[in-house]
């Protein structure tokens, strides 16, 4: 007979074995004093450590003003919505949310979900399951919930290479030219940091009569003049179809949405099982979102510190001879390879330095291609990014492994 409980262990001992078995931190977030916050390391001492892998990329979830609205609104609206937006879940800030969302990116219309991993499995398999003999075209680095989504339907799928137009025309021009096909792809790549040449894609997809969905999760909030994606900063919004985001991350609350034409974002809430059969958002995260896409779009100083952050983390990095991968993003990755080797420098750059870097391992990145993602936050000040250069510079020559690191120069080709 099965026994589920042995399945379980050996599976999680392989895990450990290969070094990729998840260690979780339990971080004591600090609004007061973001980006430090609190641990108790494995002796029961309370420690501080300067958090260096946070998407909360302006510091929006610590803003006075959003912490305010969104005591206000609970106190008003209570803490859930209880109800899907079918049946009793549709507030006055549902809706409110989804029409800022549509104006900010340049759309008819918008749809909030409650992450942006639900926006788009649901999206995806929606169009894939309604949509008669859709092919998909996916970048091979997009994210696991765009592969879960795609996955999900019996579609024809083709992978193209990371950002290689190239060859997704070759794929394009190998489909039936009358079939429907959906180009997926990424603005900005979360752990490698790439950006796309979304003009170049759109032209692809007019040219074979294909759709157009981009993941902007990590693009929102921080790039364009108003701060809502790549998308802006290409000038190309209006001619993508279908723009993907996430309310968690830049904009510092909870969620996620799409954003396009009125029949798109009217079929995937009339036949999306995965935005109708759930509870919609709490009415206090819905306002609260739309308060901090207000003040994005009002202050584009947050996102220059940010950027500025970036740009001063680079030039100390290349100063203290830290490899880094080039790239025109907010995202720094310091490739390591090895995944025990990534977790050692992890941990000692914690316990000794107060350095919060969390190792990225397999299945988020290829096996073998550990790495650091470091984030520079708007809310990181000169002496956090000197302090990170010079303890990292320590760990990495203290440790026979990875002085390798140290000595080889990584450089991306980024597409854009
Ligand atoms: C590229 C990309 N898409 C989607 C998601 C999911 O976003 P959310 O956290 O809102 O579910 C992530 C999250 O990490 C991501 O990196």
């Amino acid at each position: 007979m099965f026994n589920y409980q042995q399945f379980f262990s050996t599976q999680l001992q392989q895990l450990q074995k290969q070094n990729l078995y998840r260690y979780f931190l339990p971080v004591q977030k600090s609004a007061a004093h973001f980006p430090a916050f609190y641990f108790t390391n494995n002796k029961g001492i309370k420690k501080q450590a300067i958090n260096w892998c946070s998407n909360d990329y302006l510091g929006m979830s610590t803003h006075e003003l959003l912490i305010a609205k969104q005591s206000f609104v609970a106190h008003q609206s209570g803490t859930g919505s209880g109800g899907t937006r079918n049946i009793s879940g549709t507030t006055i800030h549902h809706i409110q949310l989804e029409q800022t969302l549509a104006n900010w990116h340049k759309k008819e219309a918008a749809l909030i979900f409650t992450s942006a991993y639900q926006a788009n499995v649901t999206t995806l398999q929606t169009l894939g399951k309604q949509i008669p003999g859709l092919i998909f075209f996916s970048d091979e680095k997009n994210h696991a919930s765009i592969i879960e989504g795609i996955k999900g339907c019996k579609n024809e799928k083709k992978i193209f290479a990371h950002n290689n137009l190239q060859q997704l025309e070759i794929l394009l021009q190998t489909a039936d030219i009358h079939a429907p096909k959906l180009i997926v792809f990424e603005s900005v790549y979360s752990m490698n940091g790439t950006i796309s040449n979304i003009p170049a894609i759109v032209a692809l997809a007019k040219k074979y009569n294909a759709l157009t969905y981009v993941d902007e999760v990590h693009g929102v909030g921080l790039y364009g003049p108003t701060g809502a994606g790549i998308t802006e900063q290409q000038q190309i919004q209006q001619q993508v179809d279908i723009i993907n985001g996430t309310l968690s991350k830049a904009i510092g609350v909870f969620g996620g949405y799409i954003a396009a034409n009125n029949h798109v974002v009217d079929f995937v809430r009339s036949f999306g099982s995965g935005f109708i059969f759930t509870t919609s958002l709490p009415p206090a995260i819905a306002a609260t979102s739309t308060k901090s896409i207000e003040l994005i779009k009002a202050d584009s100083s947050i996102r220059k510190t940010l950027f500025t952050n970036v740009a001063l983390l680079h030039e100390v990095f290349t100063s203290n001879n830290i490899p880094f991968v080039e790239t025109h993003s907010h995202i720094t990755i310091v490739p390591i390879g090895n995944e025990q080797l990534c977790k050692q420098i992890a941990d000692n750059l914690l316990h000794n330095y107060g350095i919060y870097v969390q190792p990225i391992n397999y299945p988020t990145v290829a096996k073998n291609e550990a790495c650091l993602r470091i984030i520079a936050t708007a809310k990181h000040v000169t002496k956090h990014i000197y302090h990170l250069a010079a303890s990292l510079q320590k760990v990495l020559l203290s440790n026979e492994n990875s002085q390798q690191v140290v000595s080889s120069k990584v450089q991306l080709q980024t597409a854009y």
